[in-house]
């Protein structure tokens, strides 16, 4: 991307971030206290936003597929969990601090934006090179290497513009607490840094008393928490921040097959969420984790790059193995069909509900010049909007307020509904664009004589009239999450 390229996609994001904070959407968390780096609270539309992808997620995991059911395990797991899954050994970013700024930073992302700079001038080699030299360094966790590679490369600190490095030291990402009131009985135990391993331990205790057979899945939304030390791009990479995370347990040399399955499911839900396809993209991964047999993101073009928003992965059998091991107790399935016992292989799809948000966001987020005036608003997807309609009577008077009550009246109990009567229709009309309300409804005089109302559609700006006992019947046709799950 050009430098000038760069500053338009800045300056776009830094518009969501004040839109999103203006409008109710996401603040900074505590910020009567100038706030807390990469934790954010959300607002009045926000939270009902990310509810509403959350719902869509679950729904569709457990509700279009009737192999797989939910949980919803606990933050805190027994500390062992996290030695079994390799957290406790291995969740560690590479860290490398400028002796000047006293700024610490990623040293793989130091290394891959110096690679992107190569890209995008042309040098596709040339990066391709250097994270290739990279990779090869991490991998033989040869961090004296990886500073060497900094600095002949001349990356320098972009804010005191010196390559006065540190030696580069593993951080380990798990924030830990102690358990106990009395400091001597007190044990270590950590925050989880993925909901997955709740469902690895509950295994069998799903299976059994959901008499489920494989293949079939668990899922699970709930909070996870790492101490990430380059807390960027808003909502993007938080401390602490929700996960939306599936299991599917396969039998074991079937699971290519199911990776390749939910691989293009996942990429077919965001698409049906509204998401263009030009905006998405797979990114497989050369580079595996131990655990992995096959791994892959689903990438969104942010206004800073094409960036995860999900992983899917076939994890194979390590996560029950090791914890068989760790916990001595066996991880093993019956499988009727083939009179055989064994370890089930895994497949995950996990996203960030707060990355999903922030991708919904950015997708929706429209600032055009329409005739010379500048109209703001968000486009979402009418079935997760956070309020479906506005019910707006034209004046405060002559009755039109007590008939359009009797609207919010007839629609409330099945759709979130705003009735606002305060300013003129044109600023209501445009409060509404502004935190994404698919459909205005107006009432005026001839609604009460007729029964009928104007409906107008955020997107076109169009009005229509609609009779009100048909209302109902048009939020549901637009709203329900049908529309999207008819196109999965
Ligand atoms: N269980 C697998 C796992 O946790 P991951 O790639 O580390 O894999 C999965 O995380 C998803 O969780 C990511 O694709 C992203 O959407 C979200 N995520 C991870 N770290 C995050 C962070 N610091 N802030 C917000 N979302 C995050």
């Amino acid at each position: 991307m050009a430098k000038t390229e760069q500053t338009a996609e800045n300056a776009q994001l830094k518009d969501i971030i004040a839109h999103a904070k203006e409008y109710g959407f996401v603040y900074p968390s505590s910020e009567i206290y100038d706030g807390l780096q990469a934790v954010y609270d959300y607002g009045a539309y926000g939270v009902e936003l990310k509810n509403n992808l959350k719902r869509l997620w679950w729904e569709t995991m457990t509700r279009l597929n009737d192999n797989i059911v939910g949980i919803d395990a606990s933050i805190f797991m027994h500390p062992t969990t996290w030695k079994a899954s390799g957290h406790v050994d291995s969740f560690n970013d590479p860290m490398i601090d400028n002796k000047d700024s006293k700024k610490r930073y990623r040293a793989d992302v130091l290394i891959e934006e110096k690679a992107a700079q190569y890209e995008q001038s042309g040098e596709k080699a040339r990066a391709q090179e250097l994270l290739s030299a990279m990779a090869r360094l991490l991998e033989a966790e040869d961090f004296a290497g990886v500073r060497d590679l900094i600095i002949n490369e001349s990356i320098v600190c972009p804010i005191s513009g010196t390559a006065n490095w540190t030696e580069v030291r593993q951080f380990n990402l798990m924030f830990s607490t102690q358990v106990g009131s009395v400091s001597e009985d007190a044990s270590t135990i950590y925050l989880r840094p993925e909901t997955a391993q709740g469902i690895f331990v509950n295994f069998l205790n799903v299976q059994k008393t959901a008499r489920m057979k494989i293949p079939f899945g668990i899922a699970q939304i709930g909070k996870a928490f790492r101490n990430e030390i380059v807390a960027r791009q808003f909502i993007f990479r938080m401390r602490e921040f929700e996960q939306m995370e599936m299991q599917f347990f396969v039998r074991p040399g079937s699971e290519l097959d199911w990776y390749k399955e939910w691989a293009a499911t996942r990429m077919k839900w965001h698409k049906a969420l509204g998401i263009p396809e030009e905006k998405l993209r797979r990114h497989d991964h050369e580079k595996l984790a131990h655990y992995a047999n096959a791994a892959m993101d689903i990438e969104y073009e942010f206004p800073f790059g094409f960036k995860e928003v999900e992983g899917i992965h076939s994890r194979t059998d390590f996560d029950l193995k090791s914890h068989q091991e760790y916990s001595k107790k066996k991880q093993q399935y019956f499988d009727p069909e083939i009179n055989q016992n064994y370890i089930p292989y895994v497949i995950e799809t996990s996203i960030g509900a707060d990355r999903l948000f922030l991708m919904t966001l950015c997708n929706a987020f429209v600032d055009e010049q329409v005739e010379g005036k500048q109209r703001t608003y968000l486009k979402f997807h009418p079935a997760i909007a956070p309020v479906k309609a506005a019910i707006l009577p034209l004046v405060k008077k002559d009755g039109l307020p007590e008939k359009a009550k009797e609207i919010v009246e007839a629609l409330k109990y099945d759709f979130n509904i705003i009735y606002e009567e305060a300013a003129s229709i044109g600023k209501r009309y445009t409060r509404q664009d502004l935190i994404g309300t698919p459909f205005c409804i107006a009432v005026d005089h001839q609604t009460l004589e007729d029964n009928t109302v104007t409906i107008r559609h955020r997107d076109t700006t169009e009005q229509e009239r609609v009779a009100i006992a048909d209302l109902h019947a048009r939020l549901t046709e637009a709203c329900s999450f049908r529309r999207v799950f008819e196109k999965i």
